[in-house]
């Protein structure tokens, strides 16, 4: 067999978020797929990065009143604590804000200019006066030009699901400082993807077939899945456009050569370039040459670059990096493989339902890692669709196959061993252990005689991405073992003296077994198997020492001192999980049954021991203590809507956007404002307040503002930079 090159990638998360358990899809796939690879002594270097460009980050940082460099480094060390603790090994985790990846970004970008395929001209954007920066689209809301929902992204109604521009919406406003935004225009730089030379390139590229080696054998490999190939298809038929790749200071990013720091390069150019920035660098640290640094980066080496991805970014991988790569003189992918996304118990993850679990808090609550790892891998394919954690599924799976079945087999046969063998194992096995080792090892090829030795379709699985069928396989196999064991009955045969040799011989039989297995399983649970070595007594385990030569292991073999592997997932631990991640700010528990009587209309201010003022003074029991302040729950919100309600005479009704959702609340504040005179602007509310059924339908709050009977009430409001959700405290 060959030794294949390969230079593996995940996606890079962005340095602006937790990784969470739909991040860990992709790099629990991707982990597996290169554990998997490295078992069969492949040479493989797996890197990834965090994404640190762009205007969100710049925000973040900026609101947290740190830089941009400061934000990324904490965040870097959050994301790579999560990957360790989910055992996901990259050979690199680096940044993208990095001196290697500025030097191939410049480097590309100048080879495309020389080759005439960057443009420049004037696009014309929003504008924030007041924050003096070009807003992203998402910055922007206001009104839906089709159905007239108020606080609209600027380029999609969540109410009506129209599409648009965000120059239709109506009464723009900008999210970062609430001015109402302006039309400019500045000169972009493009990538002429419109070239009839990168479109001649790309849909052969894509469609293109190449001769890769699997196991022992050499296949056609497409670069891209089926589904990922029509998706292709699909845009490239609808005609490609020039992709902007330029954003205006100020911006965190690398800055554009000859523009002055005028112009940076939009954080998606440089982001798969961060690919080869973190590859350059971990061949730096381990003092490799510039030609082996070459031999990946290089077109014509005899090396492979395989891409794991999301569905979501499949149109910036296959399309704009590739043909950035291919006119720039750089070697271009092997292969894209996209996968579908999470969904948890059947729906989208939510913060409202704690189903938005970070990584975090998940190893936080002391579930076990490698749970998850087995259970991702048993629902995964090559395919893009999305993948269900189903969470009594995930229960059961792991409970009743690796306790189940595969621990099992150790902890019923190795006490045998250790007392009555001195915990040296048999080699030699009779004709009837033998036959079932055969079964254990082989599966039946339809109903002839023709068998196939599962190391072979397992590793056929794993190097397919058909990780569900892997272990499908191997549970089967687990099930021979089992079956094994539950037949000869060891703890029987140890009660008959005369049986002595037997017991030794299968309890040896069904620790190979175990071993085995363990050898199938390494690839998802490299910490089991690592405790499971050092319970065999072996060194760590690769994919041939489950061929033929090495299938038993050889006489008098020493084993250890089998400790409990791995326990039983505790249905009480998921609910902690899901409890600890949902989100403090919920939407309103509103119990029909619990009717308050309510005559004032103007909502109530919560009893509490310092309401009146006059108290406070020298009143110690009117005081009350930071924990009793810490209870009520302030938030910034934004007014994105106001009216009047037929027949109140003191109330408006509000609509809040606290962040997450839209809260309704009525509050007597109609004498001193004019509803029109509010909308988009932030105040501040008391989110945790419980509900209350009032005249006109039931107020999900309170909004805070001052009066002393004659004069106000005033609506309080943050100072600029404020965000709806934000605390107040
Ligand atoms: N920064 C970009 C990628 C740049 S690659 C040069 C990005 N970051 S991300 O943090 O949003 O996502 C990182 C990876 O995680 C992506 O491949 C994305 O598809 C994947 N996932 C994010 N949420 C996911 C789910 N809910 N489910 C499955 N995968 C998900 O995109
Ligand atoms: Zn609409």
């Amino acid at each position: 067999m060959n030794k294949r090159k390969i230079l593996v990638t995940s996606a890079l998360p962005y340095a602006n978020g937790s990784i969470h358990l739909g991040h860990l899809v992709e790099y629990i796939q991707t982990d597996v797929w290169v554990r998997f690879q490295k078992m069969q002594e492949h040479e493989v270097h797996y890197v990834c990065a965090d994404d640190t460009h762009g205007t969100p980050i710049m925000l973040r940082a900026e609101q947290e009143g740190i830089t941009p460099r400061q934000l990324i480094d904490r965040v870097w060390h959050e994301h790579k604590a999560d990957f360790d603790g989910f055992h996901v090994d990259f050979d690199n985790f680096y940044t993208t804000d990095s001196p290697e990846n500025q030097e191939f970004c410049e480097d590309i970008y100048r080879k495309l200019e020389a080759r005439d395929l960057i443009a420049k001209r004037p696009v014309e954007q929003f504008y924030d006066p007041v924050k003096q920066m070009f807003l992203p689209d998402r910055y922007i809301k206001g009104e839906c030009p089709n159905c007239h929902a108020k606080d609209q992204y600027g380029d999609s109604c969540e109410a009506c699901g129209a599409t648009y521009s965000p120059t239709d919406v109506i009464n723009p406003y900008s999210t970062v400082s609430g001015a109402k935004p302006e039309r400019r225009s500045s000169k972009h730089h493009f990538f002429r993807l419109s070239d009839p030379r990168c479109k001649a390139f790309l849909e052969e590229w894509v469609f293109e077939s190449f001769e890769g080696q699997s196991g022992t054998a050499v296949e056609l490999k497409p670069r891209l899945q089926p589904e990922a190939a029509n998706k292709m298809n699909e845009w490239l038929s609808g005609g490609l456009a020039d992709w902007d790749i330029s954003r205006d200071a100020p911006y965190f990013g690398f800055p554009i050569p000859g523009t002055g720091r005028k112009k940076f390069f939009y954080v998606w150019l440089d982001a798969p370039v961060g690919y080869f920035g973190s590859f350059r660098n971990y061949f730096k640290q381990k003092q490799r040459s510039q030609a082996e640094i070459d031999e990946f980066l290089q077109p014509g080496g005899n090396t492979e670059m395989v891409h794991f991805i999301g569905k979501d970014i499949l149109y910036f991988h296959a399309l704009f990096w590739p043909a950035m790569l291919k006119f720039s003189g750089y070697r271009t992918p092997t292969q894209i493989y996209a996968h579908g996304f999470l969904t948890v118990n059947g729906q989208k993850m939510s913060k409202s339902r704690g189903t938005f679990i970070t990584a975090e808090s998940y190893l936080r609550q002391g579930l076990n890692p490698e749970w998850l790892r087995y259970y991702y891998a048993a629902k995964l394919n090559d395919t893009m669709e999305d993948i269900d954690l189903n969470f009594d599924d995930f229960i059961a799976r792991v409970n009743s196959d690796l306790v189940g079945k595969y621990i099992n087999i150790a902890s019923r046969c190795s006490g045998f061993i250790t007392r009555r063998f001195g915990g040296k194992l048999i080699h030699t096995i009779s004709e009837a252990n033998r036959k079932w080792f055969n079964q254990f090892l082989f599966c039946q090829l339809g109903e002839g005689d023709t068998f196939l030795g599962r190391h072979v379709s397992i590793a056929h699985f794993y190097d397919h991405r058909e990780y569900g069928k892997a272990i499908k396989e191997i549970m089967l196999a687990a099930d021979v073992a089992n079956q094994y064991v539950d037949r000869m009955k060891p703890w029987e045969l140890a009660k008959n003296s005369a049986k002595h040799a037997e017991l030794h011989e299968v309890c040896s039989v069904a620790l190979n077994m175990f071993r085995i297995l363990t050898i199938y399983l390494k690839p998802v649970l490299p910490k089991l198997a690592t405790e499971a070595e050092r319970f065999l007594g072996v060194s760590p385990l690769v994919w041939k020492d489950a061929s033929s030569q090495n299938r038993l292991l050889p006489d008098g073999h020493q084993i250890n001192d089998y400790e409990h592997l791995m326990t039983r997932i505790d249905p009480k631990q998921i609910e902690k999980l899901i409890e600890v991640n949902k989100e403090s700010l919920q939407p309103p528990q509103i119990k029909p049954a619990q009717t308050m009587e309510n005559n004032s209309s103007t909502p109530s201010t919560p009893s509490s021991p310092s309401r009146n003022g006059e108290n406070v003074k020298g009143d110690t029991s009117a005081m009350m203590t930071i924990d009793e302040f810490a209870r009520m729950d302030l938030r910034v919100a934004r007014i994105v809507n106001a009216e009047q309600i037929a027949g109140a005479d003191k109330l408006l009704k509000l609509t809040l956007d606290t962040g997450t959702e839209q809260r309704t609340v009525f509050a007597g504040i109609k004498s001193a404002y004019d509803p029109e005179q509010l909308k988009g602007r932030l105040t501040v509310m008391v989110a945790n307040l419980a509900p209350r059924k009032m005249k006109f339908g039931i107020s999900e709050g309170m909004v805070l503002a001052a009066s002393d009977g004659n004069d106000g009430p005033y609506l309080l409001a943050p100072d600029e930079g404020a965000q709806p959700g934000m605390k107040v405290k």
